[in-house]
């Protein structure tokens, strides 16, 4: 597979990476400013009450920052946040365990919370709703149930798909965001603002220049930027200016508005196997190789954001905007 710049998820080296990278209050935290705005009146009015924050669901693509912003809600809540994720709840029992060791005011962040198991969602809703935890004794008539009292806790669940939650388990979310794509100057003073961390020498155009070309994700420019760098050592006196970074960039087939390889490579196949569509996820998978996860959770969002790409209920099409672009 080549290597992708856009749209792998990260490993461990960028994890630790991004660790350093992670804004820790709303002040460091730039853009998502509804959001922003929203949560701080909810950790004011919890503060003022002395209450757990309600219940939080942030959902949107990979990458735009749903796990820094619940460290971030943790800070200004003054909380303890305890993280895990959807997949690594696998019995009611793991559930039991976290919920019971929690205090109260606690934060317990669920990552990819639309893989939980059924059972535990039905358990765990249960608990976020009257922060009681029934519980079952043994099997068959001779089980009985037992009831928990709670700690007053605060779950934020991080999901790339809130619709993959049933119905009454996003109902107990009191604050439900959509994270949105970043404008192209937030991405800037991202960029701007990684460089002074990672101490690196960038002149004043580059950051623009590589604004563009990140798809509107702070993950991507981070991991771009670092890219670059890495090219200004080698091949420069490790100043990042617009000759090293176009010249990096072209390296790594990310053209100027971001799209690289597979996204091309996407769109091409629609367009030349029917016609631009509309076709089926089903189809377009089958024809690209490509996951149906990663067409939905990587590709799409992005090419949506900028009008390359519709949903309609025959499938996916592709816009003439994107025809114009790939010159078909
Ligand atoms: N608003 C922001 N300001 C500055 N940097 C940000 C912001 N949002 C995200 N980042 C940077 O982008 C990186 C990725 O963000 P994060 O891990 O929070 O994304 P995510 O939405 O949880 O992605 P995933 O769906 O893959 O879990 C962070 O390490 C951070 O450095
Ligand atoms: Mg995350």
């Amino acid at each position: 597979m080549i290597d992708r710049i856009t749209q792998t998820e990260p490993e461990q080296d960028e994890i630790e990476f991004e660790v350093t990278l992670r804004p820790q209050d709303f002040k460091s935290y730039i853009g998502q400013e509804r959001l922003k705005q929203n949560l701080k009146l909810a950790i004011k009015a919890a503060k003022l009450r002395n209450e757990a924050l309600d219940h939080v669901l942030l959902y949107g693509p990979p990458g735009l920052g749903k796990t820094t912003m619940a460290n971030v809600i943790a800070h200004e809540m003054g909380a303890q946040i305890r993280i895990t994720s959807g997949p690594a709840i696998e019995r009611a029992g793991d559930l039991a365990s976290l919920l019971t060791n929690l205090k109260d005011n606690d934060i317990l962040f669920i990552d990819e919370i639309h893989r939980i198991n059924r059972n535990v969602e039905e358990v765990l809703f249960s608990a976020m709703e009257d922060f009681k935890l029934d519980i079952m004794l043994g099997k068959g008539p001779s089980a009985r149930s037992l009831r928990l009292d709670l700690p007053r806790f605060t779950i934020i669940g991080a999901t790339t798909r809130a619709g993959a939650l049933s119905a009454p388990f996003r109902d107990r979310f009191g604050i439900v965001h959509r994270l949105e794509f970043y404008t192209p100057e937030e991405i800037e003073s991202i960029i701007k603002r990684t460089s002074k961390i990672l101490n690196s020498k960038i002149d004043s155009k580059a950051p623009s220049l590589l604004a563009n070309r990140s798809r509107l994700t702070p993950r991507i420019a981070n991991r771009l930027l670092k890219r670059i760098r890495d090219y200004a050592d080698v091949n420069g006196d490790g100043i990042i200016d617009q000759q090293i970074t176009l010249k990096a960039l072209d390296l790594l087939e990310v053209d100027e508005i971001g799209l690289e390889p597979t996204d091309r490579m996407f769109l091409n196949a629609i367009i030349d196997n029917y016609d631009g569509g509309p076709v089926g996820l089903e189809t377009i998978s089958a024809l690209t190789a490509e996951e149906k996860s990663t067409i939905e959770d990587f590709i799409e969002p992005y090419l949506m954001q900028i009008g390359f790409l519709e949903r309609t209920p025959r499938g996916r099409k592709v816009t003439p905007k994107a025809r114009k672009h790939l010159k078909k």
